[in-house]
């Protein structure tokens, strides 16, 4: 029985307000996760408690306390509205995992502005799309991704100011750039907050869609509430706890549960801002006495590969407590994990668009591998009948995971685009546009996603923005990209390409469409594969049948082609 009591118990008579009053927060009281990841911990007599301990790619390691987090995030937001920035102005954060970006995204809400992180090996193009979606007025970055910036400046008259954190001031500043420096800053003791309402906007994450260009998911200050509870039931975050969290704050994972989460609930933090490698990782745990460890399939599968002899060589006894996020969580790495760290890693489900954990396996509830678990309390899910979009009678049959949209950090909407939000719901129920199956006692089992989006080690690609880019090339006539097994992403992205008249298919041609792809997108959606091709497969009105080429892929039945042009 875990220390908060058992699901059961948890679900009877649960409501959000238990968050509320730990909080201290009252319903149309000013709500500044800023400021409650920072000042509220601090006032509880926790400033010199170690926030956050940083190790760099060089391994140099800097600890950061619960009062340096406060002053520099006041710092941070100082400069900024010394530039002029104000509440809702979106502030665009284009960084590695270097302190600034966990200290920048909490100045930039400190004052009310929207953080935009966006995941720094980005090239030009996604930025661009990204940047002047959002019409951002203001960018912070560093020096090794600046060129990037510079190279799309022209396309973006609404940013107004690029923010160099670690510029030594020797090198000339070009148009619209400014200089920063934490270090050389000096520190601002006091910052009046903006007096954030529970529904001003806080963090806004871009997403694949199915079609059309990435999405801006928007979230509001309230979702604290429940990025707070359920990482302190499902993370099962604790006083003492040393917590790392695997996740880039250019995704949702490493914001919600890199960024507000644990700093509102005031325990330490660790962030390794390197590659991965199984020695550094399994090394980083040990020094730092990690106990609660929250990762991706695709990680937890290449340390699998890693070998059981490894993790002998480490000792791991801190390890408390595992969870997962992202993609599928095979059985295979929930046994092992059991077996090498003595605790499973314990699956949890969400998307960027939820704001928090929905569906998990937790402490106080039984575990069943290769479930997703159940919803968190207070959240209604439900297995849909595709065919009537209504809820099935009865459990056991694979339908659409739908959601009672209605808890705190849901999306409000989809960044100036309401149209595709409104799209997403079906007879009331948020449609998530994953599979799953619900068996007799309310566990939810993933079967797969049931648009054409392609999860590749745990990042969402867009099918249509790969094959954008490759259209534009001067010798494809048209493409259809589709996901492939692989065993240790578990997919990958594969294009299937026709040529235009007077082009002939060569692995010259492949590598220079692949080069002429690899800028405009991000290296997580590069496609592992082009296979050349005289036609794809089409429905009698010419639209592409992504479907066909998947199950080839996948190696199952094509289902029904009764609409197919040219069988
Ligand atoms: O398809 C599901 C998959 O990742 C999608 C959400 O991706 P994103 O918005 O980038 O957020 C990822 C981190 C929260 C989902 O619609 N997904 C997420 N978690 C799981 C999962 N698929 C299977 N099992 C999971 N536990």
């Amino acid at each position: 029985m875990s220390h908060i009591g058992s699901y059961e118990d948890r679900i009877r008579d649960f409501s959000w307000s238990i968050a509320e009053k730990e909080l201290g927060f009252k319903p149309g009281d000013v709500i500044n996760i800023g400021w409650y990841a920072t000042d509220r911990i601090c006032r509880q007599g926790k400033a010199s408690k170690i926030a956050l301990i940083h190790e760099g790619f060089s391994g140099v390691e800097r600890r950061y306390t619960y009062n340096d987090i406060r002053l520099a995030s006041n710092t941070i937001g100082t400069f900024l509205r010394g530039l002029g920035l104000k509440n809702e102005d979106r502030v665009c954060l284009f960084m590695d995992r270097i302190p600034e970006l966990y200290l920048g995204f909490l100045g930039i809400l400190k004052i009310g502005a929207i953080a935009q992180p966006l995941f720094s090996a980005f090239g030009d193009e996604s930025l661009l799309v990204r940047l002047s979606n959002a019409e951002t007025s203001a960018v912070l970055t560093q020096k090794k991704h600046i060129f990037k910036v510079r190279k799309i400046l022209d396309k973006l008259p609404h940013l107004k100011h690029i923010i160099i954190v670690d510029h030594d001031g020797k090198a000339p500043l070009k148009e619209r750039e400014v200089a920063f420096s934490l270090e050389a800053s000096n520190p601002v003791e006091d910052l009046e907050c903006f007096p954030a309402k529970a529904e001003s906007p806080s963090v806004l994450h871009y997403t694949s869609g199915t079609t059309g260009m990435p999405k801006g998911v928007q979230h509001v200050h309230y979702s604290l509430i429940s990025q707070y509870l359920t990482a302190k039931w499902v993370l099962d975050l604790q006083e003492n706890d040393i917590y790392w969290c695997t996740a880039d704050p250019g995704w949702v994972t490493g914001t919600s549960y890199g960024i507000i989460a644990p700093f509102s609930l005031g325990v330490t933090q660790c962030v390794l801002d390197a590659g991965f490698s199984t020695e550094a990782w399994y090394r980083f745990i040990e020094k730092n006495r990690i106990s609660m460890w929250y990762s991706a399939p695709t990680a937890i599968r290449s340390l699998m590969k890693g070998g059981d002899e490894i993790v002998k060589k480490f000792d791991l006894s801190s390890l408390r407590h595992l969870a997962s996020v992202g993609e599928p969580l095979n059985s295979e790495a929930v046994v092992w994990s059991e077996r090498v760290f003595g605790r499973p890693f314990l699956d949890t489900y969400w998307q960027t668009e939820t704001g928090c954990i929905v569906i998990s396996n937790y402490p106080g509830m039984e575990v069943r591998p290769g479930s997703m678990g159940k919803p968190f309390p207070g959240i209604t899910g439900t297995i849909l009948d595709p065919s009537r979009s209504e809820p099935y009678p009865a459990p056991g049959k694979i339908g659409l995971v739908g959601l009672k949209f209605d808890w705190p950090s849901r999306m409000r909407t989809y960044w100036r685009n309401e149209e595709a939000f409104q799209k997403k719901f079906r007879n009331n129920w948020y449609i998530t546009g994953d599979r799953a199956r619900m068996d007799k006692d309310g566990y939810y089992w993933f079967a797969g996603r049931d648009d054409d989006i392609i999860n590749t080690a745990g990042h969402l690609v867009s099918p249509f923005e790969v094959e954008s880019a490759l259209l534009e090339h001067p010798a494809v006539a048209e493409s259809a990209v589709v996901s492939k097994p692989d065993p240790l992403n578990l997919e990958v992205v594969k294009a299937y390409v026709t040529l235009k008249p007077g082009f002939a298919a060569s692995k010259d041609l492949d590598l220079e469409i692949m080069n002429f792809i690899r800028k405009k997108l991000s290296p997580l959606a590069m496609p592992q594969e082009i296979e050349f091709v005289d036609s794809l497969p089409k429905t009698r009105s010419g639209k592409i049948m992504r479907r066909i080429l998947h199950a080839k892929e996948w190696g199952e039945e094509i289902g029904d082609t009764s609409t197919l042009e040219n069988e």
